[in-house]
């Protein structure tokens, strides 16, 4: 059963999210993402209620709360899978991999474990196309896959990886994704292992970024005021 957290009364840089998955240069990032402050989007009423600043996230998912649901989700799975002899765990990095380890560390069925990288084109001519910028290094025809995800968003990340894990003869694909937001959606993706419900907010933290920051948070947080400058860009990308 997937849990619903109430939306956070503040909606964030959507459009930095889309610069990033465009994988635009840092110094286009930044200025679109000074751009989008001109039309933040604040609930009436709500605007300066939250004087978080953006190196200082408010907690949406506490630390304890995600050990409690990451257990639930092991458990789960290891329920379904207790008959299987390797389950092929893949990741989508980089924002996974926090969640990837916790979960599996408490899976008991055997692993292997294995990772896909993308690059995401919110573009003009081909909006939704997702591109592999690292492969799998296993072969997965005939093997039980769980694929391992930090958040599903529009759906188009997942979807393309989906299908490409079918087309190789995978024998079972599963999905468990850590956080879903189903608002966002605009294709569809069965979820088989959800955490999290969460409204259409951003959200750092536990694996998540902004720009590369916040990864290591321990909880999953959102980045309250968009007033505040943004952390200063790096080199690498999503
Ligand atoms: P989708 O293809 O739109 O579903 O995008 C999924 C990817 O976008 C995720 O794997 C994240 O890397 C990234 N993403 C989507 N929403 C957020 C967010 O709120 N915070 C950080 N990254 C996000
Ligand atoms: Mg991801």
């Amino acid at each position: 059963m997937a849990y619903i957290v109430p939306q956070c009364p503040v909606q964030l840089h959507q459009l930095a999210v889309m610069e990033i998955r465009e994988g635009l240069d840092p110094p286009d990032l930044r200025s679109e993402i000074l751009k989008s402050r001109a039309r933040p989007c604040y609930p009436p009423g709500l605007a300066m209620s939250h004087p978080t600043t953006a190196s200082s996230p408010t907690v949406l998912i506490s630390r304890a709360r995600l050990e409690e649901r990451v257990a639930e989700l092991a458990e789960e799975i290891n329920r379904d899978y207790a008959d299987t002899n390797l389950l092929v765990c893949i990741g989508v990095l980089k924002g996974a991999v926090f969640f990837l380890v916790d979960l599996l560390k408490q899976v008991e069925v055997p692993v292997a474990v294995d990772f896909f990288q993308t690059a995401s084109y919110v573009g003009t001519s081909t909006p939704g196309e997702v591109r592999i910028r690292k492969d799998l290094d296993l072969f997965i025809r005939d093997r039980d896959v769980l694929l391992i995800e930090d958040i599903v968003d529009t759906g188009y990340t997942l979807r393309t990886i989906l299908d490409l894990l079918r087309f190789r003869g995978a024998k079972s694909v599963k999905l468990c994704a850590l956080l879903d937001k189903v608002e966002a959606r605009e294709v569809e993706v069965p979820i088989d292992y959800s955490g999290f419900q969460i409204g259409n907010v951003f959200v750092v933290g536990y694996g998540l970024d902004f720009n590369e920051r916040y990864r290591n948070l321990p909880f999953i947080g959102t980045l309250a005021d968009p007033t505040s400058p943004p952390p200063e860009p790096t080199d690498s990308k999503r």
